[in-house]
Formats: C-alpha cells, structure tokens, sequence
C-alpha cells in the first residue's frame, strides 16, 4: 500500500506500536498501511456508511489482514469500547462532523493518549473545540496534494496556554515553526475570507451584521500575520 502526502503525513503521527482506530476509513488505505510497515500491529476501522465500509471490508480482506483489522459499520466512535485504542485519527472530515464525532463519545475520548485530525474545513473550530476540551495540540503539518493544502493536527491530552484566536485560525505549532507552506496557507485563508466579505456586500443587512465586523477584524489579524513573513 502506498499512500498520498496527505494520509502519509497522518501515518507520521501515529506512534509505533498502538493499537490505532481510523474512523471515517473509507478505503482503510491507513490502516493498511501502518500494519503492513509494521508500526502498529492491529487496527479498528470504523465508517458510518455502508458503502465506505464494505470497500475498507473488501480490501482489508484482499491483503488478508482480517486478523488485525477489524472494520466496524458505525457513526464516529461508538464503535469502539472505551480503552480498546490508543489512538483515533478522523481524517477527510470536515470540522463541525470531526466535533461532533468527539463530542458524542465522552467515554472513548476520556480513555485515548492521542488524537489526529485532518478537518477538511474550519480547522479554527477544530483549535477551539481541542482547547476547550483540555487537548493540548503536541504537533501540526501542513501538506500539498494535488493542489489542495491540508492542515493536520495531533492533540494529547492536557491543558495548554491560551491559544491566540488568530492562531486559532492559521495553527499555533504552524506558525510557531515557520512551516515552510505557511506563507502560501495563510494567503489562502486571507483569500477565503475576501470571498466571504464580498459575498456578504451585496447585502446591507449582511455589512451591518456583528459576523461581518468578526471577519473584518480576523482578516486584519491575517494581514499582520502574512506580513511579518
Ligand atoms: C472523504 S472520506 C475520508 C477517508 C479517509 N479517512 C481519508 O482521509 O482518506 C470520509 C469518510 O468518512 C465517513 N464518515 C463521515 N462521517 C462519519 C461518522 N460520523 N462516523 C464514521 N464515518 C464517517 C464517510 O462515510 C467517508 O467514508
């Protein structure tokens, strides 16, 4: 099994030998993946949907690794008992789905040492959902594949300093680090927000609205961020 950038990256951040769930897994190329390099030697992959399941089902079994895989049909982590992995990574997800799949689970949250998240959209909501909840975020990539940026995120349990909103949006360990796509991630964010403001300008309503004052205020922070790159 050979794997992207971007699930490769997620792969970097699982811990040799930890018994990994991967839930969302659709294909299961990560699973596949991690027990095959032999980093982990079992895994659960979990999917909502029948389709993605009974594809992570089908190529589970054509590399005969059914022993160590289990692949499970269900929503989020209610398919896993509480202590039964070390570690879940929700990856190709958008952020909203990612916190409710964490907000669902208390138990299975309570018992995991690590969790990695690759939120397709609203990674900010993701940050603050993590700090609120005492996951303190231990490491961060950013990764290009086809001409798309994606964050990811590790987080362990644990309280962290209070995490500035705008970095909120562009990643503390991001920038801390001077990630070498930083430049070119933050000029995405900057130039998602535009489209935002512009669309709301065809409305008065909209202009005048506390929402639109809020991203006003977070493209300035953006700004000042960008230039001092
Ligand atoms: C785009 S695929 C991502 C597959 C893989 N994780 C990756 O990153 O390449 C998203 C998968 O998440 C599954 N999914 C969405 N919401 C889910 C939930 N609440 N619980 C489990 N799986 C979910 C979908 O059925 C789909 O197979």
């Amino acid at each position: 099994m050979k794997l992207g950038e971007r699930l490769k990256a997620v792969a970097d951040m699982v811990p040799a030998g930890v018994t990994l769930a991967d839930i969302g897994t659709d294909h299961a190329y990560l699973p596949i993946y991690l027990v095959e390099q032999r980093i982990i030697c079992c895994a659960i992959a979990g999917d909502v949907h029948h389709g993605p399941y009974l594809s992570a089902k089908n190529a589970v079994a054509a590399v005969n690794l059914e022993q160590k895989i289990s692949v499970r049909l269900g929503d989020g982590l209610a398919v896993l008992a509480p202590g039964e992995a070390d570690v879940a990574v929700i990856a190709g997800i958008g952020g909203a789905n990612i916190i409710d799949i964490m907000s669902s689970s208390p138990a299975v949250m309570a018992t995991l040492k690590r969790i990695i998240l690759q939120p397709m959209i609203a990674a900010a909501l993701v940050r603050n959902w993590l700090q609120a909840n005492r996951w303190q975020i231990i490491d961060e990539q950013l990764v290009q594949e086809e001409g798309r940026l994606y964050q990811i995120i590790a987080a362990e349990p644990g309280d962290s300093l209070p995490i500035d909103p705008v970095l909120c949006e562009i990643g503390p360990l991001l920038w801390q680090t001077r990630h070498p796509l930083l430049k070119q991630h933050i000029y995405e964010l900057m130039s998602h927000l535009k489209g935002v403001l512009s669309a709301m300008e065809g409305s008065a309503a909209a202009i005048n609205s506390a929402k639109y004052n809020e991203f006003v205020r977070k493209l300035r922070e953006l700004e000042d961020k960008y230039a001092c790159l």
